[in-house]
């Protein structure tokens, strides 16, 4: 949620600033911003609406300098508008401050400013930051931020230049995700490595209460009390995760994500499946076999459509390993106080990694001494880094807002890690093996899904102007569906409920009339027959029906309007194929209704403020 990066060097920095700008696009798009010095000038160009608009801007009034700072912004505090836009300056105009994170006191801190006579321009909580920065400013930028987040309650990635000092850039991280990178051109600071990939050639992340100051010839880390730390350098490869993050001829990046997916579940399962013992392993774990043995519940923690993925971990979990699981979201869970005893273990599920209700309820369940494990997407995240161990996704760059192939490879890896936990206890070497046999047919399973698409368009287009749809599925596709309502939510904004099917007869069945289409998650297994009765009970209220069924299942086709047939998979990995025509639905959804698939409205990829 915003996205920061900076640069001090040989070059000029208004086009790597842009162009890094727009790799942090997903972190939110509703204003962006750049300052760019001179000597002793400084340059600020800022506009509402999209990087374009500013590129734009760029390229009629350029922004000349070789060191700046830039901003690309998901409003908190303060409508989408050029001037709550980011660089915030100081009332002198040479303070200027870009900021990602929410400042929880600013509206006190704001008050006493400007009751010392300060005039706000803007509705931010960030410029409270640039006038305090410019209250303590006595030539020193890097005590002056320091003073001034002293008195600062919130979390905050930010960065901040002054007239007075040119090419010099000072930040800090509470909260929220910074990385320096060294390249041969001069300096960079970005929230995250990959917006640095072919800039910098080695990065430094930063922790917490560090604090940092760099220009085109060093660079330095330093704690509260402003004593240099240590911080090991790595290559900027190791980071960069893989994968594309280009279109590669697809009209958007949800697209090419969603077709990845045979790909992307084939990395996941790469070189951890164990033929010899029936078995699954993983590198990164941390957990001695006596610890593994010792697990008697597991909870896990996540938002959105990783919190789907965690509910199917439920499932998995309880069916394969015997293990008790709670699912909490995140933003929960960081204000409960559960009882956890020593043999339970937290997993944290996430694409990104930066997720703030996510990593504070890691950090409050370490805190208590739990072991926490992360299983996430972006390599050198914030959760990974704090996690004690875990397992990465090898999805490579998912870059379209609403999270795909990201969901598939999280249920994935928990099919493993279930397999895994299930052969530490009552799971046999033939039922293993035989987890193992379905769990490799899967990459093919998609392929084969994906050829649902042609089909899925004429449904699109039949369904594309209703309000309301209801997905509705039980046990393993429960979460499917309220996975499927989220897709349709996210990027084509019509109002969709998941619910559990036989559930929907508490109150959504009152939502049934003939413009209220619901899709049924019906392929055929223990709960079949159940699911068939709660569709009659929709069609009997004139409800049109969209079924996800199995292939030439002439009962289903009896009774649905539409139906996508998916190939047969045992239970536990029917979310995974039930999925990919839900995801397609809701593109060829949200395309007919012109819709922003890639950047819906209001929503960003990354929510690094709670
Ligand atoms: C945002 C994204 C979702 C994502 C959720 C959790 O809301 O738009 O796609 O599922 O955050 O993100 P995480 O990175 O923790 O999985």
């Amino acid at each position: 949620m915003c996205g920061i990066i900076g640069f001090s060097g040989r070059r000029e920095a208004a086009p790597i600033l842009i162009d890094g700008l727009k790799r942090l696009e997903y972190r939110g798009y509703d204003s962006s911003g750049l300052v760019t010095g001179t000597g002793g000038s400084l340059h600020l160009r800022k506009k509402a609406g999209r990087i374009a608009e500013l590129a734009k801007e760029v390229a009629a009034r350029p922004a000349p300098g070789t060191f700046g700072i830039s901003h690309t912004r998901w409003a908190t505090h303060g409508g989408a508008t050029d001037r709550n836009a980011h660089p915030h300056f100081d009332t002198a105009g040479d303070i200027a401050v870009v900021h990602n994170g929410v400042i929880e006191n600013h509206h006190t801190l704001r008050n006493q400013l400007q009751a010392d006579g300060v005039e706000f321009r803007s509705e931010t909580d960030t410029e409270v930051l640039a006038h305090l920065i410019s209250h303590y400013y006595e030539g020193d930028l890097l005590a002056a931020v320091k003073h001034a987040l002293a008195l600062v309650k919130g979390t905050y990635g930010c960065a901040v230049v002054c007239r007075h000092d040119p090419g010099v850039i000072v930040g800090a991280r509470l909260g929220s995700p910074l990385v320096i990178g060294i390249g041969p051109d001069g300096h960079y600071l970005a929230s995250d490595a990959n917006a640095l990939a072919g800039y910098a050639t080695q990065v430094v992340y930063l922790n917490d209460r560090q604090i940092f100051q760099l220009d085109q010839d060093s660079w330095v880390i330093r704690n509260q009390d402003l004593d240099t730390v240590d911080a090991p350098l790595q290559d900027i490869e190791h980071f960069l995760g893989g994968g594309d993050a280009e279109l590669n001829g697809f009209p958007h990046y949800m697209l090419k994500e969603i077709y990845e997916q045979p790909e992307t579940l084939a990395n996941a399962m790469r070189g951890r499946l164990d033929d010899s013992d029936s078995t699954a392993h993983f590198g990164g774990l941390n957990l001695t076999s006596q610890q593994l043995r010792q697990i008697d519940r597991v909870i896990m923690t996540a938002c959105g459509t990783s919190y789907h993925a965690g509910m199917v971990g439920e499932y998995l979990f309880e069916e394969l390993a015997r293990i008790p699981v709670e699912v909490e979201y995140a933003s929960e869970l960081r204000y409960r106080n559960p009882p956890i005893d020593r043999s339970t273990v937290m997993f944290a599920i996430t694409q990104s990694g930066e997720t703030a209700d996510t990593l504070a309820a890691l950090r409050e369940s370490k805190r208590m001494g739990h072991t926490t494990l992360a299983i996430c997407n972006t390599v050198g995240s914030s959760i990974a880094r704090e996690a004690d161990g875990g397992v990465y996704l090898h999805a490579g760059p998912e870059i379209g807002v609403a999270s795909t192939k990201a969901f598939t490879s999280q249920s994935c890896v928990l099919t493993m890690l279930a397999l895994y936990l299930g052969r530490t206890r009552h799971l046999s070497s033939v039922q293993g093996q035989a987890i193992i046999d379905n769990l490799r047919q899967l990459p093919e399973k998609v392929r084969q899904t994906l050829g649902c698409h042609e089909r899925v368009k004429g449904i699109a287009a039949k369904y594309a102007h209703v309000r309301n749809v209801l997905y509705l599925g039980r046990q393993y596709l429960y979460p499917a569906a309220l996975e499927g309502a989220l897709k349709l939510k996210e990027i084509s904004y019509i109002h969709a409920e998941g619910y559990p099917a036989a559930e929907m007869k508490h109150g959504p069945i009152a939502l049934v009339d003939a413009d209220t289409p619901s899709v049924f998650l019906v392929p055929r297994g223990s709960v079949f027959d159940k699911v068939m009765s709660n569709m009659q009970e929709i069609k009997a209220r004139g409800g049109p029906v969209i079924a996800v069924c199995s292939p030439d299942d002439e009962e289903v086709a009896s009774i649905a309007d539409d139906i996508i047939p998916i190939p047969d998979v045992p239970e536990y990995l029917q979310p995974i194929i039930a999925a990919i025509p839900l995801q397609l639905l809701a593109y060829e959804i949200a395309l007919l209704r012109g819709c922003d698939v890639d950047k819906p409205r209001n929503l960003a990829k990354s929510v690094t403020v709670e």
